[in-house]
């Protein structure tokens, strides 16, 4: 038994990380999940490719990295949970609303995400059984309409709702595990295979013949395909990649070793997410133009392509699973996050025991989320606002909750907090020589973070159309 401060029944010392390598693995597994290898590709896409990527990486450098370096310092500072930091920072209470935000966040993306983690395990699944193994044996024009068919088989009847259930029991188990013994022992294990095995996909899916093409489409540059919208999208896309607006790397954050060196692992996060995000694109475009398929294939990309193409190559089951498994490990690590955040406000918050929270939450993340995973849910017999429910949670949390969250984050870093105390901690009091990048941070932080935040917002909420 731990010991537990007999007042609060919480355990006397909260729990950290061990290494700065075990934060950057735990962090990294917060960031790669289905945002990289389902919503990236089929996003790069539908929006022209290069000149989409470009702006995409202008949006990690100005707003996804000043605002995840914020989310740090809050958390690591206060060693906190998203509502309890403002507590402990003296803040007026309005600010706790980033909190009670981050919550709602959690459950919504949770909602959804849960459903596609559901799909993805069901899909390793099937690879190991074999079902995709007759593909090759049929036409492409055959093979497609099948692999369309496993898919739509996929979402139908109550075997998603049991993938789904799996994925979130799978989370649950994890977690209860706590900080080290849960989320750090899965996520440095586990995301240096992940690594691995999507180097292998790349590399392989390089050595198809329609790799030129797949490669072109990816650095291409086009800049007459960029619209308003899809850059307002590279924006949405760099806020549910970095994992970022809802407190997740505020609480993350504050389970961090203090010599942790924040910059170092902001922009090691940040790169890393990138080019397995680019590695997931390179996987997958170079098949899509061997099979002459279209490029902007939407969120079945990932589903229909990947084992119509892989199932055509000598190996191709093993392969096949591989890739599989490495979208599941990289969606539950991301859900271990997600889910970490209403955690740990309830645990310290409302002292309720970590075991029981973990119950509730993903309890309920199941029972709503469901209802997004029943295919006329999906397919959008329940409506709200015209979209159904799977894309109206997509919508909310990316389009408007994170945005805002992440523009308070913002406004009270920049604009309620001492710089001294920001310095402080990004230099681990003076340890790290970094101060020019501070400064470069507070100005970025003050003047170009929060205009660029108020422009996405003011679109998604139709106010300014771009
Ligand atoms: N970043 C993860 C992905 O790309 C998703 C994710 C995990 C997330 N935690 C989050 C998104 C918190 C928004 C907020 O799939």
């Amino acid at each position: 038994m731990k010991r537990r401060n007999e007042e609060t029944g919480l355990p006397l010392k909260r729990e950290t990380f061990s290494t700065s390598l075990t934060v950057f693995f735990a962090t990294l597994g917060s960031a790669v999940g289905l945002g990289n290898i389902w919503k990236f590709p089929y996003m790069t896409g539908m929006n022209g490719g290069g000149a989409f990527i470009l702006v995409y990486l202008l949006f990690v450098l100005l707003l996804g990295i000043p605002i995840m370096l914020s989310e740090f310092y809050l958390g690591r500072k206060t060693r906190s949970n998203a509502v309890g930091v403002f507590d402990k920072l003296k803040a007026h209470r309005f600010w706790k609303i980033i909190g009670y935000m981050g919550l709602l966040s959690a459950l919504l993306i949770m909602f959804f995400y849960s459903t596609v983690a559901g799909w993805v395990y069901a899909y390793v699944f099937r690879a190991l059984k074999g079902d995709f193994r007759f593909l090759k044996n049929l036409g492409l024009e055959e093979a497609r309409a099948a692999s369309e068919g496993i898919f739509t088989d996929t979402l139908t009847g109550v075997s998603p709702m049991i993938w789904q259930a799996v994925a979130v029991l799978v989370v649950a188990v994890i977690l209860i595990g706590g900080v080290k013994k849960g989320i750090e022992r899965v996520t440095k294990t586990l995301m240096p295979v992940l690594l691995l095995l999507i180097i292998i996909s790349a590399v392989r899916a390089l050595t198809l013949p329609g790799a030129g093409q797949g490669l072109a489409f990816l650095m291409k540059a086009d800049f007459s395909a960029l619209t308003g919208s899809s850059i307002l999208a590279a924006m949405g896309l760099a806020f549910f990649k970095l994992s970022l607006g809802m407190g997740t790397m505020v609480t993350y954050g504050s389970y961090f070793n203090k010599d942790n060196n924040l910059m170092g692992t902001s922009f090691k996060v940040a790169f890393s997410d990138v080019a397995v995000s680019m590695l997931a694109g390179l996987a997958i475009f170079p098949v899509v133009f061997t099979f002459n398929l279209a490029p902007e294939g939407g969120p079945g990309l990932l589903f229909q392509t990947i084992p119509l193409v892989f199932s055509m190559l000598p190996f191709g089951n093993v392969l096949l699973t591989a890739f599989f498994v490495l979208t599941a490990i990289a969606s539950t690590t991301a859900m271990l996050s997600m889910v970490e955040v209403p955690i740990a406000i309830l645990t310290e918050e409302l002292k309720m025991k970590r075991r029981l929270a973990v119950i509730l939450t993903t309890s309920l993340m199941f029972l709503v989320g469901v209802l997004t995973t029943h295919p006329d849910a999906v397919f959008g017999t329940v409506e709200v606002a015209g979209k159904n429910l799977f894309d109206l949670f997509d919508y909310l949390s990316s389009n408007l909750l994170l945005p805002l969250g992440g523009l308070l984050i913002t406004l009270f870093v920049a604009y309620f907090t001492k710089k001294e105390s920001i310095r402080e901690e990004l230099t681990n009091g003076g340890e790290i020589g970094n101060g020019k990048f501070v400064d470069a941070l507070l100005f970025v932080l003050k003047y170009i973070t929060p205009v660029l935040l108020i422009i996405v917002f003011l679109n998604a909420l139709g106010i300014l159309s771009l």
